[in-house]
């Protein structure tokens, strides 16, 4: 624990600076020329100039991860200007929605590597990730408090993330503040949903799919609609207020279902029309009717959660992609996503398009996509990409400031034209068509 400044110095390998000179937050320990006991360092080069302050594990193979590229402390200040960033990029985003969900603050998207706040009606669920951040926790905290309080918010909780303990972090689960008698509601689009701030999946709700949820609720008019891995049925349950014919959520948590038919019956939707499938995905959709369902949403858990499960996960998205291929019609769309940060682009493609060119009916993949997660980045020509970084998705692209100025641009972007929102990534594939 050392918040106090100056950081000690992290000095790199000769030679070692490239990736921190094009931005990329991230330091790997091979780089590192002996690492220190400190959570909160100056990173330097081996000549000792300082190229950048962030947090860092003497244990964790990522070393150090970057908040910013100059010399100068965490401090208050420092804070308080990445969060009102964050805060007016999603209001500019329309993201900001008293009564909706949106993610406030994705780590590395909005220069705060660790770092996860979601916003949930008048709640905010936090995720901390690196002991550097726990080390700053009193700098930190009160900033966020006291923004969250001035735009309403009066419930803060606590939730672990996958990686504290590389850090030598406890789990954790916990009301800090307010007072929350049970699940939340909150709205999106036409829907509400019902969310559990402490024993939900990772903050509660999946709010990246938003914008892919509210698309199917658009194209679900008289359809079947075969939900893989639902979840809450936060897609089921726009494809009932988008008038479909019939949904199906299938999902390997109980927990999640019963909450799913609970939602189903509070949108007004006839239970009638819904078919609840308990149980594992792999399994149960092999026993499916082939060729049966209209819309079919693909959108498993993060399969490789490291960078050695890539083999084994690609057959595992490979196989789950196929089978939802041939439970789709002829006509029918099929939505495919990965949420594993280390399946790339290409390999998720391959995962897609394999399954699909070997369907016997000679169905084509025919638009592009790419892994959505929060630390899937591309390097181009200077510049870091933060693929479905901000605000939850889209391609964040951080320039190199203007000389003089320390404040980069930011600019986002996103893959394809139909995306044409903030979404992670996905692959509609239509079937039967030229
Ligand atoms: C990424 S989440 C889906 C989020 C959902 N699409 C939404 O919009 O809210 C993945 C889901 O897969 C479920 N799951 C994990 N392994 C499964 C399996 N083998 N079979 C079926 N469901 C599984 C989890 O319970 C979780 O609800």
């Amino acid at each position: 624990m050392n918040p106090s400044w100056p950081y000690p110095l992290l000095r790199l390998k000769p030679g070692k600076e490239g990736m921190l000179s094009r931005r990329h937050p991230w330091l790997y320990s091979g780089a590192v020329e002996a690492p220190i006991e400190a959570s909160l360092v100056r990173i330097a080069d081996h000549s000792g100039r300082v190229l950048g302050v962030g947090t860092a594990s003497a244990t964790n193979p990522l070393a150090a991860r970057l908040f910013r590229f100059d010399d100068g402390p965490l401090d208050e200040a420092f804070f308080r200007e990445r969060f009102e960033t964050a805060l007016q990029l999603r209001k500019d985003l329309g993201l900001w929605d008293p009564e909706g969900g949106c993610r406030l603050v994705f780590g590395e998207g909005d220069f705060l590597p660790g770092l996860v706040v979601d916003r949930y009606g008048s709640a905010l669920v936090l995720q901390v990730g690196t002991a550097g951040l726990e080390a700053l926790r009193e700098v930190w905290w009160p900033v966020l408090f006291e923004i969250g309080k001035r735009e309403g918010c009066t419930i803060f909780v606590e939730r672990s993330q996958a990686g504290r303990k590389e850090e030598g972090l406890e789990p954790v689960n916990r009301l800090i503040k307010g007072s929350l008698a049970g699940p939340i509601t909150i709205r999106e689009g036409a829907a509400h949903f019902t969310v559990d701030l402490l024993k939900g999946q990772k903050t509660g709700f999946f709010l990246d799919q938003r914008e892919h949820r509210l698309s199917l609720g658009r194209m679900a008019q008289d359809a079947r609609v075969l939900n893989v891995f639902g979840y809450t049925g936060g897609f089921s349950i726009h494809a009932g207020l988008g008038g479909a014919a019939e949904v199906a959520t299938l999902d390997i948590s109980a927990a999640a279902l019963d909450q799913c038919e609970k939602d189903w019956a509070m949108n007004g939707l006839d239970p009638a029309d819904h078919i609840r499938m308990e149980g594992d995905a792999f399994e149960l959709m092999r026993g499916l009717e082939p060729e049966a369902w209209d819309r079919v949403i693909v959108d498993p858990p993060a399969f490789a959660k490291a960078r050695k499960d890539i083999d084994k996960a690609f057959k595992a998205y490979k196989d789950v992609f196929r089978l939802g291929a041939r439970a789709t019609t002829p006509g029918g769309l099929l939505w495919c996503f990965s949420c594993s940060q280390h399946l790339d682009r290409v390999r998720f493609q391959e995962a897609v398009d394999r399954p699909a060119r070997g369907e016997p009916r000679g169905a084509g993949a025919r638009a592009s996509g790419a892994a959505h997660g929060p630390s899937v980045w591309a390097e181009s020509s200077g510049r870091v990409l933060f693929e479905g970084a901000a605000g939850e998705g889209g391609v964040m692209a951080e320039e190199q400031p203007p000389s003089g100025s320390s404040r980069p641009k930011r600019v986002l972007s996103f893959f394809g034209a139909a995306w044409g929102s903030v979404s992670p990534a996905v692959l509609v594939i239509p079937f039967g068509q030229p």
